[in-house]
């Protein structure tokens, strides 16, 4: 059980200008920042990124909307980080995400679900070597 998880703010949430309150929420459930920063993903780093869900109905309405503004990424520490932290983001769909949830706090859709959590230890880790260098890992 690894203690990191790779978060990204996705673009609808920079775009309504939630990333100072959602910051809070990862913060106050007791998650540490060890790394941060403002980017935008071009096509390629998207394609790449969500690689595994390429031959989906939904790739590319998922690379055109990660790609269409900035985004936060953020490596998160915390005990059994990536289960905590998808259980801190909700469901996929915000409709069935439980109360209190990121995603239902502020998730308007199944494609525009606000915050991404990587989902095992093993992605965990190419997902934040891909965001970030090991200079920018504190
Ligand atoms: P994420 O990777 O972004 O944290 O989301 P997730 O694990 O909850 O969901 P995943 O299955 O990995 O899907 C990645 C993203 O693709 C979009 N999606 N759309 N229209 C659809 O049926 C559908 N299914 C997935 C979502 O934006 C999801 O977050
Ligand atoms: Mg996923």
């Amino acid at each position: 059980m690894g203690n990191l998880t790779l978060m990204m703010i996705k673009p609808d949430a920079v775009e309504k200008g939630y990333i100072g309150a959602i910051l809070e929420k990862v913060a106050s459930a007791g998650f540490v920042i060890k790394a941060l920063k403002l980017t935008q993903l071009t096509q390629r780093d998207a394609e790449t990124f969500y690689a595994v869900h390429n031959e989906r109905p939904f790739f590319g309405e998922l690379v055109s909307f990660m790609t269409r503004g900035p985004i936060v990424a953020a490596i998160l520490e915390k005990e059994n980080a990536v289960q905590s932290f998808r259980t801190l983001i909700g469901a996929t769909n915000p409709e069935e995400a439980a109360e209190g949830t990121l995603r239902k706090l502020f998730a308007t859709s199944m494609g525009e679900n606000a915050v991404h959590g990587s989902d095992s230890d093993e992605n965990a880790q190419v997902e934040a070597a891909f965001h970030f260098s090991k200079r920018e890992q504190f």
